[in-house]
């Protein structure tokens, strides 16, 4: 069942890619609920399940077993055609590389998400909320790469999604641009209520979240709630 008042709800979720001798057992029984608005933390060793999750929650991959729901919508034994609505409707991603288009604008490459969603906010607006309106009518090529995550980030925000799934959205970037993509992310859960989940390596960036979740060998090791969050401004590492 799953309960509406949760953004997720996961129950015994399984991913396992490959047969026989040669399988991997990428999730191995995860539970999880999710409420709307959280700001989520996923750490854990290489290889521990961290992307296979995150891609799964976001509608790129299918379990292989369990169950998940987005809000009342069951995502297990979604159909590809549904998934595909699923995410064009509900989900935003954010990945280590920045995915631009070299040919487009950065006004440009956000515009191509509007023309395909049902409610986007104006495109100078994303553009503003990441900070880049001076840089609106750039190439991809002359930013920075803390830069080309912004972005990133103002298309994969601009369609109004829900949701906000980051794959390491800092792994590519140093300190002090690694903070300012931060507090991008944090900037848009709190202002557009998007709920937020994100992968790093950077066990720093846990203090920023309402709640750290631990994985390691395809299961929740355990979670961890931060009694008060820091500002990505706070952080040090
Ligand atoms: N498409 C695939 N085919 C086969 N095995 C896969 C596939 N994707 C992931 N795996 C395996 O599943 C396990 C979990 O991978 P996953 O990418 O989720 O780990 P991760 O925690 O994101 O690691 P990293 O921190 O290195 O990104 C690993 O053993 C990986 O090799
Ligand atoms: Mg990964």
């Amino acid at each position: 069942m799953g309960s509406a008042s949760q953004v997720f709800s996961a129950k015994g979720l399984s991913k396992v890619y490959g047969e026989g001798e040669t399988a991997v057992h990428a999730l191995r029984g995860v539970d999880l609920e999710v409420a709307p608005g959280e700001f989520i933390v996923l750490l854990g060793a290489s290889g521990s399940g961290k992307s296979t999750l995150l891609n799964i929650l976001g509608g790129l991959d299918i379990p292989s077993g369990g169950e998940l729901h987005f809000a009342d919508h069951r995502l297990s034994g979604a159909s590809e055609a549904e998934l595909t609505r699923y995410r064009r409707e509900h989900v935003g991603f954010v990945f280590q590389f920045y995915n631009l288009i070299p040919s487009l604008t950065v006004r440009e490459n956000i515009a191509l998400v509007t023309d395909i969603a049902s409610h986007p906010m104006p495109v100078d607006e994303a553009i503003s909320m990441v900070g880049l309106l001076p840089r609106a009518d750039h190439f991809p090529a002359q930013l920075s790469g803390g830069e080309q995550q912004r972005v990133a980030i103002a298309r994969a925000i601009v369609k109004r999604p829900e949701l906000l799934l980051c794959d390491e959205p800092t792994g590519a970037l140093d300190y002090q641009t690694g903070k300012l993509v931060l507090e991008v992310i944090a900037g848009v859960n709190q202002q557009l209520g998007t709920t937020a989940i994100v992968i790093t390596h950077n066990a720093a960036i846990a203090a920023m979240a309402d709640r750290v979740i631990y994985l390691g060998d395809g299961l929740i090791q355990r979670i961890e709630r931060n009694a008060r969050k820091l500002k990505p401004s706070e952080l040090s590492w």
